[in-house]
């Protein structure tokens, strides 16, 4: 339960909301959610429509611009999309010489940040000209910056962008390397199906913290390389690494499903069911349900069952029969089932957060400019309720 005590402060009725539960920050266009009823909506269209008919570019131009584009605009956007997708040679050398075992989300928001340093012709915030620009280039480029982390980090050469592939084969390409046949169409249709699934989720822990570093009139790509810091946590973006990591640990012990549930309901263990529970969804999160029928769909294609599938199916049967998780309306959330698909296409699992990044990017960008453009708008500045030592006097030096 929170916590919630007031004071008046000089200003006004002050109100204590730890993790900001109760406390709407803005006026927004952008994306409606119903948690109690498991909606989802970007811009008025569910997200169980965009997910069957779009693809992600358009969804890219919907969030960013309010509207679905025009074929025109497509092309546009996609040919713009193509012919920015070579990231700055000074950066491409940047990312090779990071150390081999970094994490890829500390590479991802230190490239994110070297772009302001690389195109500094688009930095600022107000000319909409250079915003267009940061815009296309940060939607662009990341992909690229993200391939060339993962062939960093496991030791290949860098493959550059092919301007004959689209948006998602090119990234698919970019990371893995060309194939014979190509990109296989029903890896780019999931990934571009997921970064669908993760394009926006209103204010949520980075893309508050994009709205905030915003309010100081930083610029785009400083907002969004805070927004890839604040994801990097395992309770946010980093969840769908964890949730992996936690079904090989239960593998790892014989598959135990019922001793782990002991274990996240015993407060003691301070272990949590990673990818279930959610701020919002006080029910199925939507997007959980569409990633688990993806799911179903790229794992039977591999040869025999895939255990940590079962066990992750086992978890969820126990969590929504099990009172601990009915009372508090736990349910599985996008990143469940996400971590299971990742791997199953190739990705090792720390370049999972990474993924839900360029999914995410779209929304951020999109809050980033409505922000910009809202008159009410101020710098974000919270109050606090202090609690420490009343005044005290220095005992000074003897
Ligand atoms: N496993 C076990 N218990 C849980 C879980 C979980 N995954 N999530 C919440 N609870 C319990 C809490 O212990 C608390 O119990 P209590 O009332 O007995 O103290 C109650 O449910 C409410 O939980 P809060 O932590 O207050 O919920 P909050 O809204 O602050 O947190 C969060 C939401 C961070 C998503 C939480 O559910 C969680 O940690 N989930 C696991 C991590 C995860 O999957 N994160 C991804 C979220 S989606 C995203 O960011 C993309």
């Amino acid at each position: 339960a929170i916590e919630l005590k007031t004071l008046l402060g000089s200003t006004g009725m002050v109100t204590l909301d730890p993790g900001f539960g109760n406390t709407a920050a803005c006026r927004s266009e952008i994306t409606y959610i119903d948690g109690d009823a498991g909606i989802l909506r970007y811009r008025g269209y569910p997200i169980e429509q965009l997910a069957e008919g779009a693809t992600f570019a358009e969804v890219c131009h919907l969030l960013v611009h309010g509207e679905l584009p025009t074929p025109e605009q497509l092309d546009e956007l996609t040919a713009r999309l193509r012919d920015n997708a070579a990231i700055p040679a000074g950066l491409r050398d940047l990312i090779a010489a990071f150390p081999v075992e970094a994490h890829p989300m500390a590479s991802l928001s230190g490239a994110v940040n070297m772009l302001a340093a690389f195109h500094a012709d688009a930095c600022d915030p107000a000319d909409p000209a250079q915003v267009d620009e940061a815009t296309i280039r940060l939607l662009a480029q990341l992909p690229t910056v993200a391939a060339q982390i993962h062939r960093r980090a496991t030791g290949q050469d860098v493959v550059e962008p092919d301007p004959s592939l689209g948006y998602v084969e090119n990234f698919l390409n970019m990371t893995f390397g060309p194939t014979e046949g190509g990109v296989d169409p029903l890896l780019v249709r999931a990934m571009d199906l997921l970064f669908i699934l993760h394009a926006d989720h209103e204010l949520n822990c980075s893309t508050a913290t994009v709205r905030v570093v915003g309010s100081s009139q930083a610029d785009l790509f400083a907002s969004i390389a805070a927004g890839v810091n604040a994801l990097s946590g395992p309770l946010h973006g980093g969840a769908n690494q964890a949730v992996l990591e936690m079904l090989e640990g239960i593998q790892r012990v014989d598959g135990d499903v019922d001793s782990f549930i002991k274990k996240v309901k015993d407060r003691e263990s301070k272990t949590r069911l990673m990818g279930f529970g959610h701020r919002v969804y006080k029910n199925f999160d939507p997007r959980s349900k569409q990633i688990k029928k993806l799911a179903q769909q790229i794992l039977s294609r591999q040869e025999g069952e895939d255990r940590l599938f079962e066990l992750a199916l086992q978890l969820e049967e126990h969590a929504l029969s099990d009172q601990y998780f009915v009372d508090r309306k736990l349910y599985p959330n996008v990143d469940f089932y996400t971590g299971l698909i990742y791997r199953a296409m190739g990705f090792p699992t720390n370049m999972f957060t990474v993924l839900f990044a360029i999914g995410r990017l779209p929304g951020w960008i999109a809050h980033w400019r409505e922000l910009r453009n809202d008159p009410a708008a101020r710098i974000a500045r919270p109050r606090q309720l202090y609690v420490g030592p009343k005044e005290r006097a220095y005992p000074g030096r003897s």
